[in-house]
């Protein structure tokens, strides 16, 4: 059977799993019992992401005032951004239990759900920035990682007096060429190369069936951790890691999951692991894998409980998170130099 969406008035304690300690922060969202099964809207205009290095100056502008105003929301509204953060260490440190599964923790990562739950997630976190600031075509930026030309933090970022802004990220790295496999290298030309290298690896090269990228399966009854898929393991994580802050007593914001979605740049983050799911799904030669859909009901029937823009508790489900045109989002086009970079 398919993974069932958390009971949110059983949300317990969770745990730091970068120490296995239990966390003194409570990352419950409000309980409510009205939830209503989420529909897809009519598409009318496409939003486009855009990357996140090449944005104007008015976009920038624009963003920070949507954050601001998400900061600003009473602490007890789920869309709040604090709220928001906390969605992400309950689904992930082990505040909700599978439903009937006794003590069973539910965990997203690591398995076919990463890439659904995230994209869900992120979806309504545009919505609800979008509704903010009053303007339905707003678009999360991208981080562009994969590209040359966005292998550092996005500049914006950096902007100690913006609204995007955290003070928790590695003070070394603010400027720093990212390392994708997390080789401890700092020479910024061998840095590119690798990380291309590993862009080419797992997105084509290191997958030989569906599972291999997407993840592993995940059911009603599994235990947590089945087995990441190659992006999940691999730049995903590097990234998370290369920004967390080393001052911190564990990795965070950025490097620890139960604090990542305090930092306003996880969501940008996520957008180009998003967009990896996309360009996977639609963009790349298949003669490797030759089904990259996952037809089994246990997939596409999983479900996840979140507060929309309008701050009422929708459930979604997998199958309807498979297609980011019909969800109402494109993204910028940029070169894939790394689509035949073969090592
Ligand atoms: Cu939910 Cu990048 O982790």
């Amino acid at each position: 059977n398919p993974v069932q969406p958390p009971e949110l008035d059983k949300c317990g304690t969770a745990t730091n799993l970068n120490t296995g300690e239990q966390l003194d922060i409570n990352c419950c969202p409000p309980v409510t019992d009205r939830i209503l099964d989420y529909r897809l809207p009519p598409v009318y205009q496409l939003k486009v992401r855009p990357s996140a290095h090449r944005v104007s100056p008015e976009y920038i502008a624009k963003y920070n005032k949507a954050i601001d105003l998400m900061k600003r929301l009473p602490a007890d509204d789920p869309r709040n951004f604090m709220q928001q953060a906390m969605i992400h260490c309950a689904y992930c440190n082990g505040a909700y239990d599978q439903p009937g599964q006794g003590s069973l923790d539910l965990q997203i990562h690591n398995s076919w759900l990463f890439f659904p739950f995230h994209r869900w997630y992120l979806y309504f976190y545009e919505r609800i920035l979008a509704k903010l600031i009053g303007d339905p075509t707003f678009a999360l930026p991208f981080w562009n990682w994969d590209n040359p030309k966005g292998m550092t933090i996005p500049p914006m970022f950096n902007d100690t007096k913006a609204a995007i802004y955290d003070p928790k990220r590695n003070q070394d790295r603010l400027t720093a060429v990212v390392d994708l496999g997390m080789t401890g290298n700092t020479d910024p030309l061998q840095l590119v190369a690798n990380n291309l290298t590993i862009m080419y690896s797992e997105m084509i090269r290191g997958n030989a069936d569906v599972y291999d990228f997407m993840g592993q399966p995940y059911r009603e009854g599994t235990a947590v951790n089945p087995g990441p898929g190659s992006s999940e393991r691999g730049s995903h994580t590097a990234i998370h890691v290369f920004v967390g802050d080393p001052r911190e007593p564990s990795g965070e914001d950025l490097g620890n999951f139960y604090s990542a979605g305090r930092d306003p740049l996880f969501y940008c983050h996520h957008a180009n692991v998003d967009r990896m799911w996309t360009l996977w799904q639609y963009f790349l030669p298949s003669n490797k894998v030759p089904d990259k859909r996952i037809t089994d009901p246990d997939f596409l029937n999983a479900s996840f409980v979140f507060y929309d823009e309008n701050a009422q508790l929708v459930r979604v489900t997998v199958k309807d998170s498979l297609d980011n045109l019909r969800m109402g989002y494109d993204f910028e086009r940029v070169d894939l130099p790394w689509i035949d970079y073969r090592p």
